[in-house]
């Protein structure tokens, strides 16, 4: 069945060069490598187990404000064209549906190209009055993707959930943020969840499990590595250990070296020093501060910001710095209504306004 509502664009990322950077990172004098390897099939498995763990309070809590979101109100002529970043699993969205429900057009950004397309078809099956176009493509490829094509007509809204923001370097997440604003246009907006700074007895067991999932997680790179690169990693002699970097507010996740050891790799031998770890992946913690600094330098402003009773997690509405929104911003200085489009749920015991 041909579905009227349902497209594709592939813009199939050039093979990426695995070996290439995986050499090049792990003979640096601080060995590295790059989390986006991590998502192979059992990578995608072991991280949705994450999201599921009881100490990872990320997605329970980001979907917990979701709820919260239940009286956006809508523009009344345009109808929004969401762009989600990551988007090959769906459910998020699905949750924002019930938040948002001037919908009309939904774009999900993935490089995964499988898992993406069969859920973006499922999620055109179930709602025939959304148009969904599934773009393959990594963040770079976006810059020169011609919106204007798809998004006319409607008032682009970027939702970049998950604190993935947070995986980026400080210097990346602004150059994405960057890039998303001049694709949005100064009518659009960036739905943003970002993992805020909290104690570091909640924080540690949500990157390092009991049950050993997240450890898992990090050492099966390793495992990809000797399965589509040939090398001899003996993955018993590595252990995930996890480290809070507090001058940077951010939880390092590291592979260590239990012995001394040499490992090969494509007729490269690799020495590992006992203790020496292979660092993999960064998850940064904002705070508001630090969030409206990130926006300031891209030329977005936050225009709504809402969090759980915790303060654990924020989902941030980011507009774009205009004259119109800076005498908005005056005139609404004391009131709930912080934007002209989007006003947050009054009954939320939770939100604030961005601007009061
Ligand atoms: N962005 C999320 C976070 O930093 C999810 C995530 C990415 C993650 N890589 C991870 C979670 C590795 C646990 C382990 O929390």
């Amino acid at each position: 069945m041909t579905l009227l509502n349902f497209q594709t664009v592939d813009l199939a990322p050039a093979a990426q060069d695995f070996l290439g950077e995986v050499l090049q990172g792990l003979s640096q004098p601080v060995k590295t490598l790059a989390p986006k390897y991590f998502y192979d099939d059992h990578g995608m498995e072991l991280f949705e187990k994450i999201c599921e763990l009881p100490e990872y309070y990320v997605t329970r809590t980001e979907l917990s404000i979701m709820d919260e979101l239940s009286s956006l109100a809508l523009p009344a002529s345009n109808q929004l064209a969401v762009i989600e970043l990551g988007g090959a699993s769906s459910f998020k969205f699905r949750r924002l549906q019930r938040s948002l429900s001037d919908i009309g057009m939904y774009i999900p950004v993935d490089i995964c190209r499988q898992a993406l397309f069969q859920e973006a078809q499922k999620l055109a099956r179930d709602c025939p009055d959304l148009k969904v176009m599934a773009l393959c493509a990594d963040y770079q490829q976006l810059e020169s993707f011609p919106w204007e094509t798809y998004t006319a007509g409607f008032t682009p809204v970027v939702y970049f959930p998950g604190s993935t923001i947070g995986n980026l370097t400080p210097s990346e997440a602004k150059s994405l943020l960057t890039m998303l604003r001049r694709i949005v246009g100064p009518n659009g907006y960036i739905l943003l969840g970002c993992d805020l700074v909290k104690p570091l007895s909640a924080l540690i067991p949500a990157y390092d499990d009991a049950q050993g999932v997240t450890a898992e997680f990090n050492l099966n790179l390793l495992r990809r590595i000797n399965r589509e690169l040939g090398a001899n990693f003996d993955l018993a002699q590595f252990r995930h250990e996890i480290r809070y970097n507090t001058a940077e507010n951010k939880i390092e996740m590291h592979l260590v070296s239990l012995a001394s050891q040499t490992v090969h790799l494509a007729g490269t031998t690799l020495q590992f020093a006992k203790g020496e770890s292979i660092h993999t992946e960064d998850s940064r913690k904002f705070t508001r501060r630090s969030i409206e600094n990130l926006a300031a330098e891209s030329g977005f402003c936050i225009d709504q910001w809402w969090t759980d009773s915790r303060d654990y997690f924020a989902i941030t509405l980011l507009g774009s710095v205009t004259s119109a929104n800076i005498l908005s911003m005056r005139a609404n200085q004391s009131a709930d209504l912080s934007h002209p489009f989007l006003r947050r749920a009054d009954q939320s015991p939770t939100s604030s306004a961005a601007r009061g």
